[in-house]
Order: C-alpha cells, then structure tokens, then sequence
C-alpha cells in the first residue's frame, strides 16, 4: 500500500485544485502525441494529426484529453486505493486497447510539464513536484498492473 504524509496530500490535492484540468488534460495529451508520436498509432480514427497545430486544433485530441484529466480525478478521490480504483482502466488498456504501458510514463511526463508550467515555479516548487511525481508513478504503475 502507498504510503503519503499529510504534506504530500496536500500538495497533490492542492495542485489539482489550481490547475484547470480540462485545459491541462487537452494540452498535456497533444504535447504527448507530438513529443512521442509513436502514440499516435492508438489514435489512428481521430482524423488529422500530422502536424502540432492540426493535433492541437483536434477537437477528437480535446475529447480525449478531458477524459483521460478526468479519469485522473477517480484517482485524487481514492489516493489509499489508486491501485483497485484502476483495475477495471488497466484491463481495457491492456486486453481491449492493447496500449504498451510504457506510454503511460509518457503521457505522465507530458502531465508535468503542463501542470509546471500553468503554476509556475513558486506553486510547483521542489516539493510540489516530487509529491506530484509519486503521484503519478502510482498512478503509472496501477495502470500498468493488469498486464501479464
Ligand atoms: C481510453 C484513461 C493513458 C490510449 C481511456 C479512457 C480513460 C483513459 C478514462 C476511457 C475508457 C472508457 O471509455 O471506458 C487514461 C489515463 C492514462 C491513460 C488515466 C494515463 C495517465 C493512455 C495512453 C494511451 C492511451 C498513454 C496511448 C498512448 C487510450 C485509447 C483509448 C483510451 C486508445 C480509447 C480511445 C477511444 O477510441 O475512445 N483512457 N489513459 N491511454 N486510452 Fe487511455
């Protein structure tokens, strides 16, 4: 089981609190299709992505930013139990859509960024960004648990 202080908590409720996440979500999925456009493969009926400002005009690329942010939320709702609360997610994600769980490191990485770069460096300061980092590699790893 994952274990937070009450500062990392803090930190991670407070940042999702501040950053918007549907612009965030939209912003941090297209830079992963840019920066890494291998995972583009998964996302070949989402129409025009062969340049930035095609991915970044996508409104398919907003979609599923928004739902991808929101499926974050099911994890700031149940930070004790982010490993049951994603079973269902890693199954699909493995079995159904068959998505290299590598990518989810990826797209987590993409999430930094943007988040760093709404809040600016004295809300997203040194302790910000390692509560913020567990988070995500918790996350990363329970997504990435049901695959054999
Ligand atoms: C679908 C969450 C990372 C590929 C979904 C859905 C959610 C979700 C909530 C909708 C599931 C449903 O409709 O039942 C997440 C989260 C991620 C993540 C929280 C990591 C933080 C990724 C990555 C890729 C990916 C890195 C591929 C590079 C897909 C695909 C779909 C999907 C292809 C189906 C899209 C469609 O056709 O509608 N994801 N995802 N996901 N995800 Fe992920």
């Amino acid at each position: 089981m994952v274990v937070w202080t009450t500062a990392e908590r803090n930190a991670i409720v407070g940042l999702w609190g501040k950053i918007g996440v549907d612009e965030i979500g939209h912003q941090a999925f297209a830079r992963c299709l840019i920066v890494f456009p291998w995972t583009q493969r998964y996302f070949s009926s989402f129409g025009n992505l062969s340049t930035p400002a095609a991915i970044m005009g996508n409104p398919n690329v907003a979609k599923h930013g928004r739902t991808v942010i929101h499926g974050l939320d099911k994890a700031i709702q149940n930070l004790d139990d982010i490993k049951n609360t994603y079973a269902a997610l890693s199954v699909k994600h493995s079995e159904k859509l068959h998505v290299d769980p590598d990518n989810f490191r990826l797209l987590a990485e993409c999430i930094t960024v943007c988040v760093a770069a709404k809040l600016g460096p004295e809300v997203f300061n040194a302790d910000a960004h390692e509560a913020f980092h567990k988070f995500l590699a918790v996350v990363v790893s329970a997504l990435g648990r049901q695959y054999h």
